[in-house]
């Protein structure tokens, strides 16, 4: 066997060794709020409870050997809430950074930002920006973490920087093409998107990952994103593993 063959053959046997196991997982952390209602607690106690649950899903995620975890923290409608509610997330956002860099930092993880940190508190973006530096030779699990994040803004982003390349005459208006679309996204790089799933029983994407959804296996989860923990994650990825995907063949 040519060293190529060989070569070929190995990734098939570790792609077949992954066992349906996705490479990209997206997450759109939902009930936070109704999870404090339900207890007759402040909805700062469910993002705080949410925090408790990101903490044990990047790790499970991590040592189950997921290679991207992308996690929608804070979409670029949620600036449609009340101060006092953004500035508890900005605070939590805060608090979690300082608790967890560390552990990520020394564990591998390569730490991403989707979305525009521009219109954050100078102090806070100075610090995501920090971590994201901190992290970026890491070659373990990346964590994406979406903040400020909205796909039609991302696609709108992507629409003018290829507008803006072809007016220079950097790029011919009939080479642009999926692939021309997808470096210019805030998600180049990182793997295709396997698997989205939304917690607390909303069925839609409230502007999550329009593109990069196109063929991702979708699960809606009851369970409140507080509640959501490393048996959940398995079960989703169980589910995931038994799914066919065929991408408009047979
Ligand atoms: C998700 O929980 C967290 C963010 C959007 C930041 P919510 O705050 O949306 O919780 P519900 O949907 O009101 O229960
Ligand atoms: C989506 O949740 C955004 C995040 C989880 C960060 P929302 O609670 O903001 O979504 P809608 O408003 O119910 O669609
Ligand atoms: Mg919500």
């Amino acid at each position: 066997m040519s060293a190529a063959r060989a070569s070929a053959a190995a990734g098939a046997i570790a792609s077949a060794a992954r066992g349906g196991l996705p490479r990209h997982v997206a997450i759109i952390m939902d009930g936070n709020g109704r999870w404090a209602k339900k207890r007759l607690l402040p909805r700062v106690a469910g993002h705080r409870a949410g925090v408790d649950a990101v903490r044990k899903v990047v790790r499970a995620a991590g040592e189950i050997g997921v290679e991207a975890l992308t996690l929608y923290a804070f979409s670029s409608e949620n600036w449609r809430r009340p101060q006092s509610e953004i500035a508890d997330l900005m605070g939590l956002l805060r608090r979690y950074l300082l608790a967890e860099l560390e552990e990520l930092a020394q564990g591998g993880v390569q730490l991403r930002i989707l979305g525009d940190l521009g219109r954050f508190d100078p102090e806070l973006r100075e610090m995501i920006e920090g971590a994201v530096a901190r992290t970026a030779s890491n070659e373990g699990m990346i964590l994406a973490v979406a903040l400020n994040y909205g796909a039609q803004d991302e696609l709108v982003e992507a629409a003018r920087a290829l507008a803006t390349d072809a007016a220079a005459g950097r790029i011919e208006p009939a080479a642009i093409d999926a692939s021309a679309m997808e470096a210019r996204l805030s998600t180049a790089g990182l793997p295709p998107l396997d698997l989205m799933i939304r917690t607390s029983g909303e069925k839609r994407l409230s502007n999550f990952l329009l593109w990069q959804a196109a063929y991702a296996e979708l699960i809606f989860v009851d369970t409140l994103w507080p509640d959501f923990d490393r048996t959940a994650l398995e079960a989703a990825l169980a589910d995931y593993a038994r799914r066919e995907r065929r991408y408009g063949g047979l």
